[in-house]
């Protein structure tokens, strides 16, 4: 059995909901996620299963040549096993896929594993925004000039 990356599906959003709720202290509602796989046509949302199960999500928006990543989650115990870069390396791939030359983030001031996973695959730091959630502000990252050199990926424990 090996990890698989798959388009988010309904059936998808009650499991992605339980982790979106461990790892985020504003965590999106189910219906955000619904709303977002259902009505927007820009959004492109993706879940990592592993032996079916659902370890992590991500979703990028693409409006003509700009990718925003929106949302980038691995459930607390499957992390630091390399799902976090599938995730990314396969956003990148989507993003480029779509025409897409640069993509950006948002990220915490304070989300350093993050911010080290986005520079890892190229993104630089471009600003701040203050009070982004309300009780922090957040970095702009930005990663220009899709695709990027594709990271080996580590086998998945
Ligand atoms: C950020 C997150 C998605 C990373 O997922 P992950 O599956 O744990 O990450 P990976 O195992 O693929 O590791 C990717 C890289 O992240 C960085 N990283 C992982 N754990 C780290 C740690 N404890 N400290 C610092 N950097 C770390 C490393 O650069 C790592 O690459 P390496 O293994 O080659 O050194 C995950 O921690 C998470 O879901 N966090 C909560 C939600 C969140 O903050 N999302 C980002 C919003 S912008």
């Amino acid at each position: 059995m090996s990890l698989s990356i798959e388009p988010m599906k309904f059936c998808h959003v009650d499991a992605v909901s339980e982790i979106e709720k461990k790892v985020y202290p504003t965590p999106w509602t189910k219906f955000a996620f619904i709303n977002e796989i259902i009505d927007n046509g820009f959004a492109s949302y993706y879940v990592a299963l592993y032996n079916k199960e659902v370890v992590g999500y991500a979703g990028i928006w693409v409006v003509l040549e700009e990718a925003h990543i929106t949302t980038l989650a691995v459930s607390p115990k499957w992390q630091g096993k390399g799902i976090g870069k599938a995730l990314l390396q396969h956003l990148i791939n989507e993003a480029d896929s779509k025409g897409a030359v640069r993509m950006t983030l948002e990220v915490r001031v304070s989300n350093l594993k993050a911010q080290e996973l986005y520079k890892k695959f190229g993104f630089v730091v471009c600003g701040r925004r203050p009070k982004y959630y309300r009780d922090e502000d957040a970095l702009i990252m930005w990663l220009e000039k899709l695709p990027v050199r594709k990271l080996a990926l580590e086998h998945i424990n």
